[in-house]
C-alpha cells in the first residue's frame, strides 16, 4: 500500500471536510503518528494540508496542486482516465499524447499538465499556458466508429466541456463554434482534437482530444491583445473552483457526451449553446471572406451561414475561421 497516495485519496473524498487522525490511521491501518508523518511528507510534495487538534486534517482549497490522486476518486468512468499521467510542465500535452499513442497507451488515456511551453491552438496559432491557472488536458482515444463520425468528436466533447464548467461555476457557459467554450463573451477554453487515420483510411487509427481551459484567474498574465477576447472563469464569474475537481467532471461529462457520437444525441444540447447562431458574421475560407448570417448548426456539426443572395454556405470545422459581428 502507498500510504502517501491513499491518505491524500481519504482527504480528496472527504470533499473538503475534516478526516480525524484517528479515523485515517484505522482506515490506514497505521499509528496517528505515521499519519503525522505521512502529512508532514505530503506537505513537502507542495499539498496544503490544514490540520486542526480537535478535528484532525483536510486538504486546503489552497492547494492547488494537480495531482491524479486527487482526480482518479472522483471519477465515475468506464474508460476515460484509466491512466493518468500529471506533469508540472511539459511541451504540449497533444504531443507527448501523440507519442504515447505510438506506444500503444490505450483508449482513455490522460495526459495533463500544470503549465506548457509549446501549447498549441487551432489553426497555428499558440495557446498560452501560464503555471497555476489552467487545465492542460489531452485525451487518447481509440474510437471504434468510422471516419463520418470523427468531425463530431470535438463538438461532443465542447458539451461535455460546457456542461462540467457550467455545473461548478453556476454561470451559463456557452459555445462558438466549433470548439470554443464562451462565459460572458470572453473565451475561456478550446480544444484542439488532432487525428490519425488507419491504414485502410476507413476507420481513426486514434484521435487526441486536446482542452485547454483557463480556471483561475490570468489577469497579469495575458498580453493586451489576448486579453480583449480570452479570459478565465474566476474573471468572469468569480467561481474559484478546485482544478482537480473540474478535471473529473470534465472526464466524467465527456464520457458521456462521446458515447453520444454515433447516435449524434448530443447536438440538441450542443445547438442550445452555440453562441454564433442568429448573429451575422463573417467566415475567412481559405483566404475567402464572407459575410452572412449563422443560420444554425446541421446534423453533421456544420455550421449553415445564409450569404446576402440567400445562398446557403454550409462551412466544415476544419476551414473556417469566423468572427461575430455586432449590427
Ligand atoms: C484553440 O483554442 O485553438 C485550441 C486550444 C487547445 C489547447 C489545448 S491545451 C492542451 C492541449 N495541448 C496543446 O498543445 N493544445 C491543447
Amino acid at each position: 500500500m502507498n500510504i502517501k497516495r491513499t491518505l491524500l485519496n481519504t482527504l480528496a473524498e472527504a470533499g473538503g471536510r475534516f478526516v480525524s487522525g484517528a479515523a485515517i490511521a484505522e482506515k490506514l491501518g497505521v499509528s496517528r503518528n505515521a499519519v503525522w508523518k505521512t502529512v508532514k511528507a505530503l506537505e513537502a510534495d507542495g499539498y496544503i494540508i490544514e490540520s486542526i487538534t480537535s478535528k484532525g486534517y483536510r486538504l486546503s482549497e489552497a492547494s492547488n496542486r494537480l495531482s491524479a490522486d486527487l482526480i482518479t476518486p472522483l471519477l465515475d468512468t468506464k474508460k476515460l482516465g484509466c491512466e493518468i499521467q500529471v506533469f508540472d510542465e511539459i511541451d504540449s500535452t497533444n504531443n507527448y499524447a501523440k507519442i504515447l499513442t505510438s506506444q500503444g497507451s490505450p483508449h482513455g488515456t490522460v495526459i495533463i499538465s500544470d503549465r506548457q511551453t509549446e501549447g498549441r491552438g487551432r489553426m497555428g496559432r499558440n495557446f498560452v499556458s501560464p503555471s497555476g491557472t489552467g487545465i492542460y488536458m489531452s485525451l487518447i482515444l481509440r474510437p471504434e466508429y468510422g471516419l463520418d463520425c470523427a468531425p463530431l468528436m470535438t463538438s461532443a466533447a465542447a458539451c461535455g466541456v460546457a456542461e462540467a464548467i457550467e455545473e461548478m461555476c453556476g454561470s451559463r457557459v456557452m459555445i462558438k463554434w466549433v470548439n470554443d467554450i464562451y462565459i460572458r463573451g470572453k473565451k475561456i477554453s478550446g480544444i484542439l482534437t488532432e487525428a490519425s487515420l488507419g491504414l485502410e483510411m476507413k476507420i481513426l487509427d486514434f484521435a487526441v482530444i486536446g482542452i485547454g481551459i483557463n480556471v483561475r484567474s490570468v489577469k497579469g498574465k495575458f498580453d493586451d491583445e489576448l486579453s480583449q477576447i480570452a479570459s478565465s472563469i474566476e474573471d468572469e464569474t468569480g467561481a474559484i473552483l478546485d482544478r482537480n475537481v473540474l478535471c473529473a467532471k470534465i472526464l466524467n461529462k465527456l464520457e458521456k457526451y462521446l458515447d453520444m457520437v454515433e447516435s449524434k444525441a448530443f447536438l440538441d444540447e450542443y445547438r442550445s449553446r452555440e453562441l454564433l447562431t442568429g448573429n451575422v458574421i463573417t467566415s475567412n475560407v481559405g483566404g475567402e471572406i464572407l459575410k452572412g448570417i449563422a443560420m444554425g448548426i446541421d446534423d453533421n456539426a456544420n455550421l449553415i451561414m445564409k450569404l446576402p443572395n440567400g445562398q446557403l454556405k454550409k462551412l466544415g470545422s476544419g476551414e473556417a475561421n469566423l468572427t461575430r459581428i455586432t449590427e
